[in-house]
């Protein structure tokens, strides 16, 4: 099964399939990461706030597979928006997880607690020093890559936010297309809350697949990267097994006009916390 890959706007690749390890508990992040190198993601993304980098880059040294064929992803923890402290925690994350970050992001905007414009020029220079082969933003809205268009250098290679059939997100993303920012969706499944929907139970009847399947290969369709997160290896192998077949227009409709502007998580204008 080949997962495809996608251009940044900085000519790096990443695979459009992942696997995510938030909320994996540290003592169990090991295990879950070497299960998903054995059944084939060589894409991770993990954060400094999940607690779990130093279990990802020991799973990636134990896996005997190259550094440079796995593409992982970490991101700068609220507490470290101070350019300084983004540099010297950019630079630990790195060594974490095997001397550089493929992808490194600023986890949320916190646009109510700190300037983010200058904790993004701290993110230029990792990128220069190669600390962070490519850099981006999560959770950042319109109105706050604006701010880094007119105020800042380099565009950021993604923006990694909240995107499922309850929150489709279709003009954030059609901004990021519009201004060549790769659209990752954080919680694919919302966590599960959608695996019952009934159009969705429906269109995975139709097709022999399973509900996690059908709307893991609707991102997929629409373009967006995907890291669905799960400590159960029948579940790892099941949302990797999403090439071999493809969805209809009326079934890609049929699942974006679920929408309903569900957020499962916070809402980034508003989101203001710092770990003490
Ligand atoms: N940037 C951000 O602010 C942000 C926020 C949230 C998440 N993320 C990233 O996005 C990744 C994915 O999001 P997420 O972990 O919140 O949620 P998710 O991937 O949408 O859902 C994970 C949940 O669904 C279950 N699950 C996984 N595959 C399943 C399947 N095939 N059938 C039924 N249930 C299944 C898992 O259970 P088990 O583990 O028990 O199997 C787990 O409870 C995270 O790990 C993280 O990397 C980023």
């Amino acid at each position: 099964m080949t997962v495809p890959n996608i251009t940044l706007n900085d000519g790096k690749t990443i695979p459009q399939l992942g696997f995510g390890v938030f909320q994996i508990e540290p003592e169990n992040t090991k295990e879950a990461t070497l299960t998903a190198l054995e059944v084939g993601y060589r894409h991770i993304d993990t954060a400094e706030m999940y607690g779990n980098e130093k279990e990802v880059g020991e799973a990636i040294e134990a896996s005997g597979i190259p550094r440079e064929e796995i593409f992982v992803t970490s991101k700068l923890n609220n507490g470290f928006h101070d350019p300084a402290l983004a540099a010297e925690n950019g630079k630990k994350s790195a060594d974490l997880l095997g001397g550089y970050t493929d992808l490194f992001l600023i986890h949320w905007p916190l646009p109510t607690v700190s300037d983010f414009v200058p904790t993004w020029k701290a993110m230029e220079d990792l990128y220069h020093a190669g600390t962070a082969r490519s850099i981006g933003v999560s959770n950042f809205q319109a109105h706050h890559l604006n701010r880094l268009a007119a105020e800042t250098t380099i565009t950021p290679a993604v923006n990694q936010i909240e995107v499922h059939p309850y929150l489709v997100q279709d003009e954030l993303r059609a901004y990021g297309t519009e201004h060549g920012i790769a659209t990752e969706a954080w919680s694919p499944i919302a966590q599960g809350l959608v695996l019952d929907d009934e159009t969705i139970t429906r269109i995975a009847g139709a097709t022999g697949k399973t509900p996690a399947q059908v709307v893991l290969r609707w991102h997929i369709q629409r373009g967006d990267i995907v890291f669905p997160k799960s400590v159960t290896r029948s579940r790892v192998e099941e949302n990797f097994a999403i090439f071999d077949f493809e969805l209809s227009d009326d079934d890609m409709t049929a699942i974006t006009s679920l929408d309903k502007g569900h957020r499962t998580g916070p809402d980034p204008d508003t989101f203001d916390y710092v770990p003490a």
